[in-house]
Order: C-alpha cells, then sequence, then structure tokens
C-alpha cells in the first residue's frame, strides 16, 4: 500500500492550548500538528514538561475548559473533535478511541473487582447482557495474559501487581475495539520484565486488530520497539517529525541529537553519560524565538530573535531548526 495514500485516522491541525488563569495565560502547547495513519503506531516523545500528556488530553478533549483553551483542529475520521458536544464526545472516548494512564490505579476503580470493570464495559459500549458480558471479560483477561482468568475476576484492583493491573487496563482499553489507542508512559512505572511482557503485548494485539496507536514515552529504546514513525517535542512545539529509523540513525534536530547522546549504551561508564545542559523551562517561560535556543550548541543570534519554521528534507522527515532553512 502506498504509505502516502493510507487511510487517516487522527489529523491535528496547528493545535494550541492555553490555560487562563488568575494571573494571565499561559501557552502549553504552540502549533502542534501530526497525522496517525490506520494501523500505525506513532510514537512521541520528548523531556518531562513538553506537553505530550497535554496533547492526549486535548485530543480526549478531558480537560475542563475554562480554564483551559484549545485552538486548531483535532479531526478524528475526518470530523473535528473540537466541534463536538459533550455527548458526542462521550460516546467517541467509550467507542473509538481508548486511553491508557501511566498509572492503572487513577483508571480501575478500587472498590469494584477488575471483572466488574470490564463487565461495565461489555455492557455500556457493546450492548451485551451481563451474561455474555461476564463470558467476554474472562476472555479478555485472556486475551491479556492474565493467568487463570476465571478466579482474577473476582479480584479488586490491589489483589493485582502493578504489571497485571496494566494488562487490565489494556483489557478495558480494547475491549470496545477503539480505532484509536492512546498509550501515555504506558510501562514507565513497571520493572523491565513486565515492561517487556506488556509492549509484547501490545505489539501482538495491534497487529491482530489493526488498532492505531499514538505511544507517549519519554523512553527513546520503548519507541525504537514499539513504532516505525516518531515526533519529538520539546517545549510545546514539534521539534523533528520521521522514521524511528532515521531519527536514531540520522538526527538533524539539535535537540534529537541531544536525546539520543543520553541513551546510556552497555560498557559505558555511567559518569560519562552524557547529558543535555540546562533544563526544560517551566511553561509561560518558553524563549519567543527557537525553544531550545537555550540549550544548543549550534545558537546563533537569529535564534534567539525568530521562530524556525517546519523544513521538510524528505517525504518522511521534517526538522524545525534554521540549520536547514533557507
Ligand atoms: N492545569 C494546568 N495549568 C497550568 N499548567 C499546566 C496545567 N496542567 C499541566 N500544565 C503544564 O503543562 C506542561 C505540559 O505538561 P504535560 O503533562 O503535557 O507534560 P509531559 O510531556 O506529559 O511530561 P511528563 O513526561 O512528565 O509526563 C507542563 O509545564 C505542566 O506544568
Ligand atoms: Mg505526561
Amino acid at each position: 500500500m502506498n504509505e502516502t495514500k493510507a487511510e487517516m485516522i487522527l489529523k491535528i491541525r496547528d493545535l494550541k492550548l492555553f490555560f487562563d488563569g488568575d494571573y494571565g495565560t499561559t501557552q502549553i502547547l504552540n502549533g502542534i500538528s501530526f497525522d496517525v495513519k490506520k494501523g500505525e503506531t506513532l510514537g512521541i516523545v520528548g523531556e518531562s514538561g513538553c506537553g505530550k500528556s497535554m496533547t492526549a488530553m486535548c485530543i480526549m478533549r478531558l480537560l475542563k475548559s475554562p480554564p483551559a483553551r484549545i485552538e486548531g483542529s483535532i479531526e478524528f475520521c475526518g470530523k473535528d473533535l473540537l466541534l463536538f458536544s459533550k455527548k458526542e464526545m462521550q460516546n467517541v472516548r467509550g467507542n473509538e478511541i481508548s486511553m491508557i494512564f501511566q498509572d492503572p490505579m487513577t483508571s480501575l476503580n478500587p472498590v469494584f473487582t477488575v471483572g466488574n470493570q470490564l463487565e461495565e464495559v461489555f455492557m455500556l459500549h457493546q450492548g451485551m447482557s451481563r451474561q455474555e458480558a461476564r463470558k467476554q471479560t474472562v476472555e479478555a483477561l485472556r486475551m491479556v495474559n492474565i493467568p487463570m482468568p476465571e478466579k482474577r475476576v473476582k479480584d479488586y484492583p490491589h489483589q493485582m501487581s502493578g504489571g497485571m493491573r496494566q494488562r487490565v487496563m489494556i483489557a478495558m482499553a480494547l475491549a470496545c475495539q477503539p480505532k484509536l489507542l492512546i498509550a501515555d508512559e504506558p510501562t514507565t512505572a513497571l520493572d523491565v520484565t513486565i515492561q517487556a511482557q506488556v509492549l509484547d503485548l501490545m505489539r501482538n494485539l495491534r497487529d491482530e486488530l489493526g488498532t492505531s496507536i499514538l505511544f507517549i514515552t519519554h523512553d527513546l529504546g520503548v519507541v525504537s520497539e514499539m513504532c516505525e514513525r516518531a515526533i519529538v517535542f520539546y517545549c510545546g512545539e514539534i521539534m523533528e517529525e520521521g522514521p524511528v529509523s532515521e531519527l536514531f540513525s540520522n538526527p538533524k534536530h539539535p535537540y534529537t541529537e541531544g536525546l539520543l547522546s543520553a541513551l546510556p549504551r552497555i560498557g559505558q561508564r555511567k559518569d560519562k553519560l552524557y547529558v543535555i545542559p540546562g533544563m526544560v523551562p517551566p511553561a509561560g517561560q518558553f524563549p519567543t524565538g527557537c525553544v531550545f535556543v537555550e540549550r544548543c550548541k549550534y545558537a546563533k543570534e537569529r535564534c534567539h530573535a525568530e521562530k524556525p519554521d517546519m523544513v521538510r528534507l524528505d517525504e518522511k522527515h521534517t526538522v524545525k531548526c534554521f540549520r536547514y532553512q533557507d
């Protein structure tokens, strides 16, 4: 299939997010544009505080407005979610877009068994009877590799390990057979062995069900395992976008370069680990020119004064840096 003609599930254009507070307005996102194609896993990477989760919250329309103010467009299967009513949005959230959060305890209800909670999803979103839903729940738990699912349906969330809870969350997110799954740091809280199992599971489910995934993480290793394409976020803007293989072997943005140099490698001594100098500025204090200017070893006067445009290097690779402009 010609990739450029692949069906678009999500098309975000010039997304801006502001929080209006008593002490003025803080801009969190500034002109985010990207696409997710059918069946693909797109990675969003970047350091803490760069706006990854807020982008997901905009798509899900889970931010309270006011104080949150969103501009731009978020087209999902051809319709702008920003124009949807609360009720239409509820329908989308339950049936077409699911989200997995970093901490499963925030999404699982501690006073109901995991079985009960999954049954509810099947009854509500697939119109099943209680009996059908009960059967389907055991199947769903089996699908995410929960051992002895007939027994575990009676567990309360706190009776399960972190990895198991995260797998229940995945089962729940997939129960409505969404077109798009947003996974926000789904494995960050898990140890590496369990993380590998959960990632494996997500890959299998994606291949089996053809779900498109927006995979948010600050872990470049996870991105290289999960995603074909990725976008690099910094201070509420996209710095670079391209195929993962290319971003890793041939990063163009100084920030992407920095992120990669900061990756620990086997055989490397800990005290030699590179860190990008400086820190992510807090929201509301982003530089007016290039947002990376204060940490960039290539920064020139122009970078302080003006914002670079997104430059297209080839069909799939774009970068926002003056070094490639003009
Ligand atoms: N209600 C709010 N009012 C003002 N600023 C907010 C609010 N919620 C979040 N922010 C700010 O928005 C920015 C982006 O936050 P976001 O949670 O999207 O970061 P992130 O990239 O997901 O980071 P992490 O990797 O730590 O999860 C941060 O600077 C954060 O402080
Ligand atoms: Mg986050």
